[in-house]
């Protein structure tokens, strides 16, 4: 496994990867370097939408493939954005996604600002085999936006045990407890017994 191709167009995401899996001594090629098409992402389950672009890059490229499927779960919106939180935002802009989340969250009948980020990774081989991984980190909704670093949802989520938002810790620190961190360990430790 020398070379994978990461199956996602989104930089802050293939970042975080990349400094990951690169120590490792695997090349690390994303979707958008190669110029390749976005897959839909269909399914309604974060496994579901891993597996279908896996499964899809794999075999449009014939290189091991990895899908990221991930999203933030907030428990007093039952749940959501979860699955759909890339598109919770209007046209991904997730400073204006933030105020959203926070006024719906202040609309909402429970007062509990518990959140989890969730990551599900498929790996997909050359010939088609699909492994999955998961990561999840617990913890709650800020008050308002803090922190400047990051991408997505980072500046409202403050993990448990910390008092700063994921905007405002380094990316070293957030890859050692957040859930993608915590989901490529795994891999990790599985790409260790296959090399
Ligand atoms: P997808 O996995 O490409 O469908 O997108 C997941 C979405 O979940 C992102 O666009 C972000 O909104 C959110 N998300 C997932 N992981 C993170 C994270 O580490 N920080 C902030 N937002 C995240």
């Amino acid at each position: 496994m020398d070379r994978i191709i990461v199956a996602s167009h989104n930089l802050g995401k293939i970042k975080e990867i990349k400094k990951i899996l690169e120590p490792l001594g695997v090349e690390v090629e994303s979707a958008a370097e190669l110029h390749l098409g976005d897959v839909e992402e269909t399914g309604t389950t974060f496994e579901e939408n891993a597996r279908l672009k896996s499964e899809h890059f794999a075999k449009e490229t014939g290189f091991w493939s990895l899908a990221d499927d991930s999203g933030l779960c907030v428990k007093a919106l039952n749940g959501r954005p979860g699955v759909y939180s890339a598109r919770y935002a209007p046209n991904r802009d997730f400073d204006k996604g933030m105020d959203m989340l926070l006024e719906e969250l202040s609309q909402a009948e429970s007062k509990d600002r518990s959140a989890a980020f969730v990551c599900v990774l498929a790996l997909t081989s050359p010939n088609g085999k699909t492994k999955i991984f998961e990561g999840k980190v617990e913890g709650k909704i800020a008050e308002s936006k803090k922190g400047k670093d990051g991408f997505g949802f980072d500046a409202l989520f403050v993990p448990e045990n910390l008092s700063q938002t994921f905007a405002e810790i380094s990316q070293e620190e957030k890859n050692k407890m957040s859930h993608r961190g915590r989901a490529l360990q795994k891999l990790i430790e599985y790409i260790k017994t296959e090399k």
